[in-house]
Formats: C-alpha cells, structure tokens, sequence
C-alpha cells in the first residue's frame, strides 16, 4: 500500500487555508486510500523566536483540529513528532549526508533568515537544518508520497536527494519519496493581500480565518475582504485575485468548480455573502467535535500516544538500517 505522510506546524493557529488546502484531504481520501502518517512537527517550531507555552498549547490544538476534522485513528497514525526519537536520530545521519551549500540555498531559508536577521534578530542553526529534519520525518517512514503545498516542494525534493544520494554512498536503504498535489487544490489566498498565501504564522490578520473563529467573526472577515476594481464576478487570478479567491473558497466549500460559480454571480456582495455562509457551515461541525475532544483530552492523549507507538515501529528498524548502513556499530 503506498505510504503518505504529511506533517503541520505548531507555530499559529490553523486555517481555512490548511483545511481546504490539506486537512480535508488528508481526511476525505488520503486516510482511505494509502497507510498514512499524520504528524504535528513540534520540533520545527523551535527554529525561530518561540513561546514554550504557546507552542505546548498549539501542538495540542493541531493534534485535536486534526481529529476533528476526521482523520480517524483507525485508519491512520496520527502523532506528534518529538514522542518518536527516530525522526532526530536520523536528522543527524542526514546531516551528514547533506552539503552546507545545498542548505543555504534553500528558498524558505533565505526568505525567513532575512526576515529575522531584519528584526534584528539572531537566525537558530536549526532554521538552517530544518529541511534535514524534514527529510528524515518523510524518509524514517519509507515514505511514498508527500501531500504538500507549492512552498514545500523544494524541501521534498531535497529528500529525495538525500535519499538517492545515502543509497549511493551507502547501500540501497531509504524509498524515494515524491511530492503530491491534490488534482483540486484550493489554495486559498489572504482576503486583505490576495496574492499572498493564507498563511497561518501572519498573526492577527483580518485577511485570515481561522478554523475556530465564531461565525460572526467568520462572515465578519469575509464581508470585508478585499474585491477588484471592477464590479462583474469574474475567474481570473491574475486580474481579478480578490474575487477569484472568494469564487474559489465558496467552490471549495461546496464542492463546485469556480469558473461556472462566476456565471451564477452579478454583485460581489451576493457573493461574499454565500461565501461566508458556505465557509461557517464548513466548519460548524469541525468546531463542534473539536470542542467535544476538548472536553475528552484523556482521549486526545490517548490517541496520540498509540500513534507514537505505531510510528516508532515503523521507524526504529529503518534508523536501525540506516546506522549500520553508515558505518556505526550496532549497539
Ligand atoms: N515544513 C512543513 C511546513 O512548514 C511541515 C513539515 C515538516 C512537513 N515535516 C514535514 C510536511 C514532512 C510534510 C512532510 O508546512
């Protein structure tokens, strides 16, 4: 059976971004169809400025988003990586397999180091070897298929040269992984900036909901999000990036397709209407079992820690093979 895994971020509170554009896949099709590994990669939040605290508090809240938006700890694992060690202890095999420059080249690198070095700020080693440790959370499963968005496929193509690269040196050990993309991939925009990403590590933002955000404050977000000069409702990304985004999440919320979603549309109020009823039923029963888990976090523990205990098997012989591949005594 092919293997899937993905991992989210503990460094902001999730999104419709991350719903439509993963969690919901990863719920409706990917769980059914392949052995797949969920994981809340804590330890990659600790590469910039963090708040203990908050990153306890948001890893616990992914973990329990994820649950409620039903990925199903029958037919998947789900985990939090730092309860399996083998992800750090082949981080560190890896890092030696990998050249500082390669590294240095990295996009999110790049980006995000200028960003902390411009605060003035100091850039965590870890930042720089993220990547690394990504590629060991894909490559310590045997991982087949990556489901990632557009800015992480250069990390994933990363692991795949990492991974072709340790087979040369080393004996064939590790499955090369491949990055996937939903044939549907709703890739919803910031309401405020539609040509940037609804990312959830931009704080505060008007332009961002937030999967538990009340209905008011949802349909409160979409009614003031940013339209076109112009006023005919029109699919077009490039001339027409706000309304285009809205088209595209009422289409996603309804299982529609944009283009023929424009036809039925004269104003953009109507529009940002529908669209905000569409997104608060979307996520009416994700906030109501989220909060029933809430009320159960025994479960959610529990849940968690038989997850771990499922991916460390997966792991540990893989580790296993890799440390004697690579000239270390078997302990
Ligand atoms: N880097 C990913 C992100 O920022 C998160 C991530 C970490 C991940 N490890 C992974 C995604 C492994 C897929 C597979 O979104």
């Amino acid at each position: 059976m092919t293997r899937v895994f993905s991992g989210i971020k503990p460094t902001g509170h999730l999104t419709l971004g991350n719903y439509l554009g993963a969690m919901r896949r990863w719920a409706e099709v990917d769980q059914h169809r392949a052995d797949a590994l969920f994981c809340v990669v804590d330890l990659h939040a600790l590469t910039v400025d963090h708040d203990p605290a908050r990153v306890r508090r948001l890893s616990r809240q992914a973990a329990t988003l994820l649950l409620a938006s039903g990925l199903d700890p029958e037919l998947c694992t789900l985990f939090v990586q730092s309860h399996v060690d083998e992800h750090t202890r082949l981080s560190y095999l890896l890092e030696c397999v990998a050249a500082d420059g390669e590294m240095r080249r990295m996009i999110q690198y790049k980006e995000k180091a200028a960003r902390e070095q411009g605060r003035g700020g100091s850039v965590r080693l870890s930042l720089l070897t993220y990547p690394v440790l990504m590629a060991a959370d894909i490559l310590v499963y045997g991982t087949d298929e990556v489901p990632v968005g557009d800015d992480q496929r250069q990390h994933v193509e990363l692991a795949r040269d990492l991974a072709v690269r340790f087979n040369q040196r080393y004996g064939h050990t590790f499955v090369v992984p491949r990055a996937t993309r939903p044939e549907v991939a709703a890739r919803v925009m910031n309401l405020q900036d539609p040509t940037s990403k609804m990312g959830k590590s931009d704080d505060m933002g008007p332009g961002i909901v937030y999967l538990l955000d009340e209905p008011d404050v949802v349909r409160k977000k979409i009614m003031r999000a940013v339209t076109d000069s112009g006023s005919d409702v029109v699919h077009d990304r490039e001339a027409r990036p706000g309304v285009t985004n809205l088209l595209e999440i009422l289409a996603a919320c309804e299982g529609a397709d944009p283009e023929k979603l424009s036809g039925a549309y004269t104003s953009y109020g109507a529009l940002k209407k529908d669209t905000a009823e569409a997104v608060v039923e979307l996520l009416r029963p994700v906030q109501e079992r989220h909060k029933e888990l809430c009320a159960d976090a025994a479960h959610v523990e529990k849940v968690l820690r038989a997850g771990a205990g499922r991916a460390r098997e997966m792991a540990k012989p893989m580790v296993d093979a890799a440390y004697r591949a690579i000239g270390l005594l078997p302990a």
